[in-house]
């Protein structure tokens, strides 16, 4: 049966391209979203796409998608380091998710150092740019037909 995934997207990541692009380098969300594209198409994975800024909205849609999607794969952005509401939904629903981000958090300010939902991620991925979500989609892809 066909996977359907959730790529999910947090705060600021709408202006990739031209946000802070030491860290975050060039490639917009389109970008990004072809290459997923790319690779789903080739592993017969089907995706949804969602951005948002607003905390509840990411909530929403984690909860929307447990009656249809396998997992998430999310960047949850400034929400990795704060968001317990973020973190319930994935426990509420047990969705399998995979976080990833571009830049390496391990290697920057210290509040970014700390995940509020890694423990529960089947996995994560950080420091790779847009690699970052190519290589765990890919995981996620695999986790998610053993
Ligand atoms: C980020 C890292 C976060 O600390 C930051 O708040 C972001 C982007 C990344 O992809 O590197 O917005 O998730």
């Amino acid at each position: 049966m066909q996977q359907r995934i959730l790529i999910l997207h947090g705060p600021n990541l709408n202006l990739l391209g031209s946000r802070e692009p030491d860290h975050y380098g060039a490639a917009t969300l389109d970008d990004i979203t072809a290459e997923l594209e790319r690779i789903a198409a080739a592993r017969s994975a089907m995706l949804e796409h969602f951005q948002s800024n607003h905390e509840g909205q990411l909530v929403d849609r984690i909860q929307e998608a447990a009656s249809r999607c396998a997992g998430v794969l999310i960047n949850p952005a400034a929400y990795t380091h704060t968001s317990i509401a973020i973190r319930d939904a994935f426990s509420a629903t047990r969705l399998p998710f995979v976080e990833v981000h571009l830049s390496n958090v391990h290697a920057r300010e210290p509040f970014r150092h700390h995940s509020k939902l890694a423990d529960l991620a089947i996995g994560q991925v950080v420091g790779f740019g847009p690699a970052s979500y190519y290589l765990g989609l890919q995981g996620l892809i695999r986790y998610l037909s053993s």
